[in-house]
């Protein structure tokens, strides 16, 4: 049988390959990778990668493709072509387009959790981990922002700016099935547990959250903090990354259904044939990609 771990190995130094993962991968594929970390660090691991000549991006559509913006002659596979962000999807740049025509004067904000078509339209992309600092960096007090209305609504608690929602609805349909009522359980089992909540969980998981943050700043906070309990509020596949940084301490998922589909489908198989292969190579046509890595290195500018 094959051993896929250390044919990965071989091909990875064979081809010159750094491999990227989410904090949502399985764990296997995280512990295989060169780096783990939220989309902001990703991003900017794979803008800044110079060795390598291939890049695989363990993740899903909008980062993988956010690397092939940020490092265009790279080659960025994305293991599996259907490994999608359905909150991605949400934002059609047409409901872009209308939007900026009845607000002229709001700058477009887009959550990097958007299509390549859609950031060309925006003046500034954001992630969970600085989605108040770039709000905040604007003049502007209005602002068209999409297309997670849960961050959006955050953002706006944090800044105190109206923020209008792109598109109205907008969700990440992992993330709505935190229900403040499980928290609630397990608080009475674990009373002294410390509940993270990421900021596309719903107003009312906010309430109820000690920290609120992206996945790797809830990594930091748990790893530097005096709690030794945690209640989790993201995707399950952090919880390998917490339990593996931090032995001694404990972490519940504030419910166990929460697990993203799309950040699943890769597997160890799949990413040996994506090297072996190497496929499926990102593509983003030059003019749109032109736009959106404006977007895109204007959010590295924040602090
Ligand atoms: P992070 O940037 O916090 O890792 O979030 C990405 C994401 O898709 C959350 O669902
Ligand atoms: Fe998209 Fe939600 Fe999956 Fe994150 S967890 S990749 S927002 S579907």
């Amino acid at each position: 049988m094959l051993d896929l771990t250390a044919e990965i190995q071989k091909l990875k130094r064979e081809k010159k390959a750094v491999i990227l993962a989410h904090n949502y991968q399985r764990p296997e594929i995280q512990d295989i990778a060169d780096y783990v970390g939220d989309s902001i660090e990703l991003s900017r691991k794979a803008m800044q990668e110079k060795e390598a000549e291939m890049i695989v991006f363990c993740a899903v559509d909008f980062m993988a493709q956010s690397a092939a913006i940020l490092n265009p002659t790279k080659k960025v596979l994305l293991p599996t072509l259907g490994a999608r962000c359905p909150m991605a999807q949400m934002l059609t740049t047409d409901e872009i387009r209308r939007a900026k025509a009845q607000h002229p004067k709001a700058p477009v904000v887009l959550y990097v959790n958007t299509l390549a078509e859609a950031k060309a339209e925006s003046d500034i992309c954001c992630t969970s981990a600085n989605a108040v600092e770039v709000i905040k960096s604007l003049k502007a007090e209005t602002v068209l922002f999409g297309p997670d209305r849960n961050l959006a609504e955050y953002a706006a608690e944090k800044t105190g700016k109206t923020i209008i929602p792109l598109p109205q609805w907008g969700f990440c349909p992992t993330h709505l099935l935190f229900q403040p009522e499980d928290v609630k359980v397990l608080k009475q089992q674990h009373p002294s547990a410390v509940v993270m909540v990421h900021p596309e969980c719903s107003g009312e998981m906010r309430k109820v959250a000690d920290f609120i943050g992206s996945t790797s700043k809830m990594c930091r906070y748990a790893k530097e903090s005096m709690a030794q309990e945690f209640i989790v509020g993201t995707e399950e596949g952090i919880l390998h990354r917490l339990r593996k940084e931090n032995p001694e301490k404990k972490f519940f998922t504030a419910y166990e259904g929460a697990v993203c589909p799309n950040m699943k489908l890769t597997t160890l198989e799949r990413l040996y044939v994506s090297l072996k292969e190497e496929k499926h190579l990102v593509k983003v046509p030059e003019a749109v990609a032109a736009k959106a890595r404006k977007a895109l290195e204007r959010m590295f500018q924040v602090n």
